[in-house]
């Protein structure tokens, strides 16, 4: 299939590098310069394991090409928009405006027998209103959400758990045309879904809220644990042997963060007002509630820990991404852990494997440390905050030589209490005595 990708972002520029992978002709299209220039020489301006090299060999292949010119869509015939859609300056709604700008481009290039086919997250509705546009060329709309996780987007891209088509009725063709681009997934026996635009659009806001519900329903167990010294952790592992329940996403700590949870319960929940169904969803505020409620745990634990204040203590605040295996500074729990610590008159020096240059963009009055010893080296205070598998790894006893004070507050709960005990440290956890 010749297909073009319009937004080379952590889901397009994946997208596009795994379409070509699979087979396709791929043309990815963004309006950012510098993305794309770097892109096209085989280095994505993002953190995402194994899409270096899914890159490159795309590119090799020759079936790869990107470029700011949003006329080269009229090679292809199928057209991916995989735009982010952020949450607005001034609310809790998305902001539309790169998917309305990704359309206007794509109209005056596309035509009869085209499809173009909607990946990014959008309030329900959005899809029938742009069908109307997309029909005056002749062409048709399918909507077809992206359930991709940063760090495993690869696998998710090329082997995604279920398909899911939003087409208008009777649209054959199209489902024709998706099935054709996604071969490789349904010949493993993929799920695959055909459903109207609505359901389409709701599956994916719909997914993201449950998920994030779960986190928050664990870390509500967590503030309860807190108040009665029960133990979080062991509660998640005993419910989580149930299998209506299931233990995945019962990991309490610092709460959820990234590009999609936090803005996509927050757009759902304004999106459900504007129906006339906010009680439908009015949960979703306390959610975000919950998990805001755990960064300030955080806080307050770190100064608790300090005796009440953290004026000029050394704080080592490791991980400022909003997960491991990523890059991604947005809406990050530990970010926003270290920067009110600083606020707070805290020395902080925060460390991450991958995030330093995307957080000094955003917080340059923070210290960043080139690596762990760095940053631990004289801490009153270590907060453990993004699982990185280095930072959990740890050796407790040679990491007590290097502080000025033995306590670690453990905000994912992620280390081995037992050892660091034993190596004399004091272990605050997240809902743990
Ligand atoms: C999420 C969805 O998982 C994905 O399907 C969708 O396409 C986009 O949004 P992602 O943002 O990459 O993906 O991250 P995810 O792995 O879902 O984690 C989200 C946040 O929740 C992270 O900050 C993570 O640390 C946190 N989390 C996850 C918890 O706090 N506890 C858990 O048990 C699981």
């Amino acid at each position: 299939m010749r297909i073009s990708v319009t937004g080379c972002g952590y889901l397009g520029a994946v997208h596009a590098s795994a379409m070509a992978k699979l087979g396709h002709d791929v043309i990815g299209i963004d309006v950012d310069e510098p993305k794309i220039a770097s892109l096209a020489q085989g280095e994505p301006p993002f953190f995402e394991p194994e899409l270096p090299e899914l890159l490159t060999a795309s590119i090799a292949s020759g079936r790869l090409r990107f470029t700011t010119d949003p006329a080269a869509a009229a090679e292809a015939t199928v057209h991916f928009v995989a735009v982010g859609t952020p949450q607005t300056s001034d609310g809790n709604a998305a902001d539309l405006s790169y998917v309305d700008a990704a359309i206007d481009a794509l109209l005056p290039h596309i035509g009869d027998g085209h499809v173009v086919v909607g990946k990014s997250t959008v309030p329900v509705g959005t899809a029938a209103k742009l069908a109307e546009r997309i029909h005056e060329t002749g062409a048709r709309l399918v909507w077809n959400p992206e359930f991709l996780r940063e760090g495993y987007a690869v696998r998710d891209t090329v082997e995604p758990d279920r398909l899911v088509y939003g087409v208008e009725p009777g649209d054959d063709a199209s489902v024709a045309v998706l099935d054709e681009v996604y071969a490789h997934a349904l010949e493993l026996g993929t799920p695959r879904m055909v459903t109207d635009f609505a359901t389409s659009e709701l599956v994916k806001v719909a997914a993201n809220a449950f998920l994030a519900t779960k986190i928050s329903f664990i870390n509500a167990m967590a503030e309860i644990a807190e108040a009665t010294g029960a133990d979080v952790t062991q509660l998640a592992d005993a419910i989580g042997h149930d299998s209506r329940i299931g233990r995945r996403f019962l990991n309490a700590g610092v709460g959820f963060g990234g590009g999609c949870l936090p803005k996509d319960i927050r757009a759902f929940t304004a999106r459900a007002e504007e129906l006339g169904r906010g009680e439908a969803v009015a949960f979703l505020k306390e959610v975000d509630g919950i998990n805001l409620r755990r960064r300030k745990r955080v806080v307050d634990l770190a100064t608790a820990e300090l005796g009440g204040s953290v004026v000029g203590r050394k704080v080592a605040v490791l991980g400022v991404t909003f997960k491991p295996h990523s890059d991604d500074v947005r809406d990050s729990p530990a970010l926003d852990v270290a920067v009110a610590l600083k606020g707070l008159g805290a020395a902080v020096v925060a460390v991450d494997p991958k995030g330093v240059a995307n957080a000094r963009v955003r917080h340059p009055q923070l210290d960043y440390a080139e690596d762990a010893t760095d940053a631990l080296r004289g801490a009153d205070l270590v907060i453990l905050v993004t699982e990185w598998p280095e930072y959990v790894g740890l050796d407790p006893v040679a990491t007590r030589e290097l502080v000025a004070g033995a306590t670690v507050i453990d905000g994912r709960n992620a280390l081995d209490r037992d050892a660091w005990v034993g190596a004399g440290w004091r272990y605050r956890g997240m809902g743990r005595s």
